[in-house]
């Protein structure tokens, strides 16, 4: 056995939560093993980390996945977001396959991605025009180029905890770093340029305009930082689009994970408040890889050829292989259809309702200072690291800082999230996660008693 296997095998702590997972998942932790003689950390995404392993999962269904030693989950990762419509849904699974037959590159132009960019226009109010990308990433990243070429400034002003993808300008305050100093590989005049404010304060961005006359766009998640976890007022929203308007900033929503699942518009239709430019990916790709920026006609056009050659400058250049790929925007065509065409956003958002009340009961009855929250389709679990006396019933996170509800006990939620897969339920490590349309009654009930389960496994470890 490897160095690494070996280590994978030692209990981190004497935990009987480690122990029974560890039961549970022997084909998972030797594929862990192995994943760490290739992978960095054994993992392709920072996100999926777990100690001592993550489960390895070979199928996924409608609210359900399946791992490699047959165990199955009640799954709230949700694709990292991306599945509102739940896994493998008819009509993006048919139009994926019919795709796929008829191609996935042409290195040319299509129909399909005509149907997907009147899609985007149709259910996003500011979508002018439209550019597809390979991901939220590619998304942001674009945005913060359009931003600074129209307006010939180079500041960008991000809030701590919101993240944007893993780009360079988008790299420090997000989970560490909230100084803005560059996190490691980002050069030091590229971490400069951004300017970072606490989230939801609007006086601290009235401040940084007043230090900064060179910020050539605000970018945020519309409904807080890590999908809501840091919710501020809905007043914050209009208060920055008459503080960049004033100044000629653009305002940017970085609508990547609401946009879709908030409502058919996104953030921007469920708050009426319209930015200059939008980002998306995954709803907007149904499950499969892609992202577009959208938004006003006259940013978009700095990437026109037209437009430049008019205008006598050079143009934004804007390639990428996999852009409206035949594949992606068949999944795409067919989430947005099913988006705009059924109560889908409503119907996953009343589910996630009735789970936080589920899981609040739960941790009421076992007396528990810890409460689920959230908005939309959406939860949270606030795991109470400054140990206040709570109701979760009562639980609102406005009366909290950033601070306090960014700052995670790593090893108890660990704990947390290895004692729901032991009894069958794979949450994210915010910890949290996203419902679907696939997420019926039995699975909420089925989370409510695998959180009971989980939570007395957890004292009796002596976590909570
Ligand atoms: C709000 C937000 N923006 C941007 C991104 C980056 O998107 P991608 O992972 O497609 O690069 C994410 C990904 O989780 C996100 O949640």
């Amino acid at each position: 056995m490897s160095g690494i296997a070996e280590a994978l095998k030692r209990p981190l702590t004497n935990s009987p939560v480690v122990a029974a997972y560890r039961e549970k998942t022997p084909t998972s932790e030797r594929l862990a093993a192995e994943a760490h003689t290739l992978f960095p950390s054994g993992l392709t995404h920072d996100s999926r980390r777990l100690a001592p392993y993550g489960i390895y999962v070979e199928k996924a269904e409608g609210s359900r996945k399946w791992d490699v030693d047959g165990n199955d989950y009640v799954d709230y990762f949700g694709g990292h977001g991306a599945l509102i419509l739940g896994h493998g849904h008819a009509e993006i699974r048919a139009a994926v396959h019919a795709a796929l037959d008829g191609g996935t590159h042409f290195g040319s132009s299509h129909e399909m991605e005509i149907r997907w960019a009147r899609l985007i226009a149709r259910l996003v109010p500011s979508a002018e025009k439209v550019r597809f990308t390979a991901s939220g990433t590619e998304a942001t990243h674009m945005a913060v180029r359009i931003a600074r070429a129209f307006t010939g400034r180079p500041r960008i002003l991000r809030f701590l905890g919101h993240f944007h993808g893993w780009h360079d300008h988008m790299a420090s305050g997000v989970h560490g770093h909230f100084d803005g100093s560059p996190t490691p590989g980002v050069l030091d005049e590229v971490a400069g340029a951004v300017v970072l404010c606490p989230p939801g304060d609007i006086d601290a961005v009235e401040n940084a305009f007043q230090m900064h006359g060179d910020i050539a766009a605000v970018i945020l998640e519309p409904i807080g930082s890590q999908t809501g976890q840091v919710p501020h007022l809905p007043g914050f929203l209009s208060g920055l689009r008459k503080v960049t308007r004033a100044r000629g900033t653009l305002l940017i929503f970085d609508e990547v994970v609401t946009g879709f699942c908030v409502s058919r518009g996104g953030a921007q239709a469920h708050y009426g408040v319209m930015p200059d430019l939008t980002t998306l990916a995954k709803v907007v790709s149904g499950g499969v890889p892609g992202g577009a920026i959208a938004g006003r006609a006259d940013l978009l056009e700095l990437l026109d050829f037209e437009a430049a050659a008019r205008h006598g400058r050079a143009k934004i250049g804007h390639q990428g292989t996999y852009n409206a790929n035949p594949v992606t925007a068949a999944a795409g065509v067919a989430a947005l259809t099913v988006i705009a065409e059924t109560d889908a956003c409503e119907r996953a958002s009343r589910s996630a309702e009735s789970l936080r009340n589920a899981l609040n009961t739960v941790i009421e009855d076992a007396n528990v200072q810890w409460a689920a929250y959230g908005e939309f389709s959406v939860f949270h679990i606030f795991t109470n690291p400054r140990g206040r006396v709570i109701r979760a019933g009562e639980f609102d996170p406005l009366d909290y800082d950033f601070e306090e509800l960014a700052l995670k006990p790593k090893e108890t939620i660990d704990k947390l999230r290895l004692a729901l897969l032991v009894n069958g339920v794979d949450v994210t490590g915010w910890p949290g996660g996203t419902v679907s349309i696939a997420h019926g009654e039995a699975d909420i009930s089925r989370t409510a008693e695998a959180f009971s389960r989980a939570l007395h496994m957890l004292r009796q470890d002596g976590e909570i």
